[in-house]
């Protein structure tokens, strides 16, 4: 069947745009009567530690998904970059389960570090989009992440379905490892599940990203700056603004400022803080300030309160529903989106096909 983009004036708008229909039907999949239903053979007590290998916006994923696992789940994960991983030769120890993250299941460096890892991890584990891929065939194991056909170069609800589907395998082990008790659980399954309507909520947003992003689309860098599982988020939003506008973007962990990326602020470059209120979320404010106080141009992202609490004097904010700080990711993958498409609108370049990329990069 053709796919079409259904009323929307490019595919990444539509893609965006139904992420809230896409994440609730795979909750609906792999959640059960409260219960998360995996297959039997998935089992994290027979694993000491994950590896996780990927490209590009699914990388990020694992990034993020590497927050998750450590911190609820209790077990150390390492992630790389599949073209690193394929050549590096890295030692794979006993008890590994190794997590292979792909939209399409074809790219080539992924699809080469899944076969080295065939034999040495006890487990390949891939989690594709396209059922009925390479890596799906050549795996132990694959979970769809059900996302739907994605057709925009840049991924955008093949990731957000991603991260759920990769929090939900971190629920799962944190509770087969005996990390979590029954209502934490319960009370993280429930938080994830109200993940699809502050999405969709947030689509609002949409006509004050437009006027934002104007401005950026006049910057010839940007910065974007967070922390914990915020950082890879920031990743993605720099990846995302310059796969789609060409424009110069760069995500730093909000810490790590003071060590270099410091040094480009001025007046002219436009730093977008991605800041959930978390735990983190003092340390991420005072980083905001010492750009401001540097001159720096501040787009803060927060939620009301975060906004009311520390948003003085920055130059724009957009305010996002308050959420839960652990999948916070999730739900602010949403404005690192928009903020590149509407960016990329204002530049009329083009969005669904940006110079330079493919969606599936099946060569090396
Ligand atoms: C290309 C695409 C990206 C994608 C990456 C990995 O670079 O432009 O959007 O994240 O490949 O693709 P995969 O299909 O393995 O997720």
């Amino acid at each position: 069947t053709r796919i079409e983009k259904a009323g929307h004036k490019h595919f990444m708008a539509k893609e965006i745009a139904e992420q809230p229909i896409v994440l609730a039907e795979a909750m609906t999949h792999y959640v059960q009567n409260g219960e998360i239903t995996l297959p039997e053979a998935l089992d994290f007590t027979k694993f000491d530690r994950i590896t996780m290998v990927a490209c590009g916006t699914a990388y990020l994923a694992c990034l993020t998904a590497k927050y998750w696992f450590e911190q609820i789940a209790r077990i150390p994960v390492e992630v790389d970059v599949a073209s690193e991983f394929r050549y590096r030769e890295p030692p794979i120890p006993a008890r590994t389960l190794a997590i292979f993250v792909s939209q399409s299941g074809e790219t080539a460096d992924t699809l080469a570090a899944l076969h080295y890892a065939k034999g040495k991890a006890d487990m390949i584990l891939s989690v594709v989009n396209v059922t009925e891929s390479s890596m799906a065939r050549d795996s132990d194991l694959a979970l769809p992440i059900l996302a739907g056909v994605e057709v925009s170069v840049a991924s955008t609800k093949a990731f957000t379905c991603q991260l759920s589907l990769l929090s939900l395998l971190t629920l799962k082990a944190a509770q087969q490892r005996g990390k979590i008790d029954i209502g934490t659980a319960a009370k993280h399954l429930e938080n994830l599940k109200k993940i699809p309507s502050l999405i969709s909520h947030s689509l609002a947003i949409s006509s004050d990203v437009k006027k934002i992003a104007r401005k950026i689309a006049k910057a010839e860098d940007v910065l974007f700056l967070g922390r914990g599982a915020m950082f890879p988020l920031a990743l993605e939003g720099a990846l995302k603004l310059k796969e789609l506008s060409y424009i110069h973007a760069e995500g730093y962990a909000s810490g790590e400022l003071k060590h270099g990326p410091i040094a480009l602020i001025d007046n002219r470059v436009p730093v977008v803080v991605m800041a959930p209120r978390d735990a983190l979320f003092d340390k991420t404010v005072s980083n905001m300030q010492e750009v401001m106080a540097r001159g720096g141009k501040v787009l803060l992202i927060s939620d009301a309160k975060g906004i009311a609490q520390a948003g003085q004097g920055v130059w724009e904010t957009l305010t996002m529903p308050e959420v839960d700080p652990v999948f916070a990711p999730i739900l602010y993958a949403l404005p690192a989106q928009l903020l590149a498409y509407y960016t990329a609108i204002a530049k009329g370049t083009d969005v669904d096909q940006p110079r330079n990329l493919a969606k599936s990069v099946t060569v090396e």
